[in-house]
């Protein structure tokens, strides 16, 4: 709910258990107040001003300053030196804004934030938007501020939308949100930290005075950094204490951090990454920020993430397969690498169909002259070394044994020896007369040209025209370097590295559109590109490269503290691993992949019969746990980050079946009793498990007795509620 206090000038954002409350100050400043538990509306306006400080910055208005004072969105250049949310440079040279509140609206339902991903609302009455006007007098600039109010789904998203009404000028800084927090010293930040194969890992630090900061500066949102933080309170628990989250709905360059100053105030913000970001608007141009989703968590960090995983299952992705089951794929890369053709691929799929398997997926390699990672990218059309028969007898065969067939591509890259590339040289992100550096041997194509995007979209459409294709891996496997672009004038190259995240939004848009029964997945070198931007075009996202069960723990349990399982490709792979050349048991390796999108990555011929027993198996449990792991709460019971196990549960919609996932990475020596304790039951329901009755009070209280005697112990708990 939104209301405005009149009478105090105080807006509140009311979710089921939160409130976000703000006050046009009486020097028209909008000033933040509060955000946290849900409050009675019974706020002060001058709330935010208790204490007269000496300040060495200046004052407003003769009497406060506004470095003292929790804003809503700030500017540099008066009286506040901390980091700002909005910075532009003037005609004149001038780099001075100052915002002052003009008026407000409030609108049902959430409109649409133009050119970008957002979350959205299915009935208008499910959310309700106040956007509130600011401006520059003397620059006649005006800036919108967006508030999405999702009460059940407690969730706040907010952006913004800069307009110029007056001369040129270069936008610099324009975040989606920042939020200024007082007596924030004793807290702690939360992120998701890595680098290819080892992505998502979790740090945790205590905030300090200065400036923590991530962010990305390669072009996409990176395994460097993921586009979320958390602040914590620094006894936050997985299951207590107070979680804001900070969660970017943006593919690109990002920042996000907090600044906490000298008066223990902390100013969190998220956006895109000002540094290198220039944006240049002409009169009546505007520019969209990417959305932020803010989150307000008593139950700690898992009640954070049960937040996030409902509203970007079920109001970010979307299209038929947000709530249609996916598919059990086979995924030929780890067996092949390069090294396959038309009859390999049947074998393949042949002995998958057997085991249950029901999506066969071609992937690097079928077009082009790509028989190594160093030609072919940029020409849509099958290798005739690789399938002389084409895609659509590869396709037909693989229906033919009742399966789907699936393709990869890799849309926005270019090796420099490719048909494309000898075509249209100045395709490429570059900056003339200097060396572009070369990445797996490619190029980016610069998508911030249309006509480069239209090109994409063509050459990919027409591959998807040719057979029965029912699902897409689109690949990227580099970061952007000589971010410069040949149309752009020099004015604008500040714009690239947007705009390139614009003309891939247009293209995933005008693609996902055209192929409504296409189940897209997206990759990035595995989840170099994990965020909720690309996850609003696709639902599921391949998590990592590194498919080994024990370092999977991890990257899946630091994954899930924003995304949900539904959102994880995850898949069983061969051992010795090609990433760590770790052994682990095959049923190990099933039931870690098993929570997430479930899929083989291995070639089956090569499975010993136990093998493809176990995997039958797994995918029947699978097809019967589907819906629990995907639909249901996940509870973070055990980390792997900190403990030698990883437990993950599941509640099911109905409440009525609870999965227990309990992996090992390191078996203990005469190991002791550990007992697991339960999360979410109903205290009084009594629940079986293996023919044993216990109560959901017992079950959280004292737990489940799990013994680490064996390496790489892996189980799957299955618990009933009975009465
Ligand atoms: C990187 C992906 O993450 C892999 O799964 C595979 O598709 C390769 N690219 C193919 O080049």
């Amino acid at each position: 709910m939104i209301s405005f206090d009149s009478k105090e000038q105080i807006f509140y954002l009311e979710t089921q258990n939160t409130t976000y409350a703000m006050c046009v100050f009486h020097n028209q400043v909008l000033v933040h107040l509060y955000w946290g538990k849900r409050i009675n509306p019974t706020l002060k306006n001058d709330y935010c001003l208790k204490f007269k400080r000496r300040t060495l910055t200046g004052f407003d208005c003769g009497e406060f300053s506004t470095e003292d004072m929790p804003l809503e969105y700030s500017t540099y250049g008066n009286a506040d030196t901390r980091l700002p949310s909005f910075g532009a440079v003037y005609s004149d040279g001038s780099r001075i804004s100052k915002l002052i509140y003009k008026g407000y609206k409030i609108v049902k339902g959430k409109p649409s934030l133009e050119g970008l991903p957002a979350t959205y609302c299915v009935d208008e009455n499910e959310a309700e938007t106040l956007i509130i006007q600011l401006f520059d007098s003397v620059k006649t600039v005006d800036v919108y501020l967006s508030y999405t109010v999702f009460d059940e789904l407690d969730a706040i998203t907010r952006s913004v939308k800069i307009v110029n009404n007056g001369e040129r000028l270069l936008l610099n800084t324009a975040l989606s949100a920042t939020v200024d927090f007082y007596g924030m010293d004793e807290s702690d930040i939360l992120h998701l930290d890595g680098t290819w194969c080892r992505e998502r890992h979790i740090t945790r630090r205590r905030i300090v005075h200065g400036n923590q900061n991530i962010d990305s500066r390669s072009g996409a949102s990176s395994a460097y950094h993921n586009p979320f933080i958390a602040i914590c309170d620094k006894d936050a628990t997985e299951n207590h204490g107070d979680v804001y989250g900070f969660s970017l709905v943006y593919s690109g360059n990002f920042t996000a951090g907090v600044e906490l100053n000298a008066y223990n105030c902390a100013r969190a913000y998220i956006g895109i990454n000002p540094f290198e970001f220039e944006f240049v608007l002409e009169n009546g141009e505007s520019l969209q920020t990417p959305e932020a989703v803010l989150t307000y968590s008593l139950e700690g960090l898992g009640g954070m993430s049960r937040i996030y995983h409902k509203l970007y299952r079920t109001r970010l992705c979307r299209g038929k397969y947000r709530d249609a089951e996916r598919f059990v794929l086979i995924n030929n890369w780890e067996a092949t690498y390069f090294n396959f053709d038309e009859a390999k691929l049947v074998e393949i799929a042949k002995k998958a169909s057997e085991i249950g398997v029901d999506t066969m997926v071609l992937d690097d390699g079928w077009f082009g002259a790509r028989n190594t990672d160093k030609a072919g990218l940029g020409d849509w059309y099958e290798n005739p070394d690789r399938l002389p028969n084409g895609l659509k007898s590869l396709a037909d065969k693989v229906n033919s044994l009742g399966m789907r067939f699936g393709l990869w591509f890799e849309p926005e890259m270019v090796n420099p020896d490719s048909d494309l590339y000898r075509k249209h040289p100045d395709w490429v992100l570059h900056v003339e007369s200097r060396e572009s550096s070369l990445v797996r041997n490619q190029l980016t194509l610069d998508l911030s040209r249309k006509d480069v995007c239209d090109y994409i979209i063509e050459a990919v459409s027409a591959v998807l025209n040719k057979a029965n294709i029912e699902y897409v891996k689109w690949d990227m496997n580099r970061y952007m370097t000589e971010a410069g672009s040949a149309l752009l004038p020099p004015e604008k190259q500040g714009e690239v590295m947007h705009r390139y995240m614009l003309g891939l939004y247009y293209v995933l848009e005008t693609i996902t559109n055209r192929f409504p029964n296409v189940l897209f997945e997206s990759c990035a070198s595995g989840g170099g590109r994990f965020d909720p931007g690309m996850l609003y075009y696709m639902p599921q996202t391949w998590t990592s490269d590194d498919s080994d069960a024990v370092e999977r723990l991890m990257i899946q349990y630091g994954t899930s503290i924003v995304y949900p399982y539904s959102a994880m490709g995850a898949h069983v792979s061969a051992c010795p691993n090609h990433q760590v050349s770790r052994t682990t048991p095959f049923r190990m390796r099933c039931n870690v992949a098993m929570p997430g999108q479930f899929g083989f990555e291995l070639d089956l011929n090569k499975c010993t019969e136990k093998e493809l027993e176990t995997a039958r198996q797994a995918i029947i449990e699978y097809k019967e746990l589907q819906h629990i792991f995907h639909k249901g709460d996940c509870y973070r019971l055990k980390s792997p980050f900190e403990t030698n196990l990883s437990v993950i549960q599941f509640i099911s919609e109905d409440k009525n079946t609870v999965v227990v996932c309990i992996d090992s990475k390191k078996a203990i020596p005469n190991a002791p009793n550990e007992y697991i304790r339960l999360e979410g039951l109903d205290d009084n329901a009594v629940y079986s498990l293996d023919g044993e009755i216990y109560g959901g009070d017992y079950l959280m209280n004292r737990g489940i007795v799990f013994i680490n005697d064996v390496e790489y112990k892996s189980l799957r708990l299955i618990l009933k509620k009975y009465r």
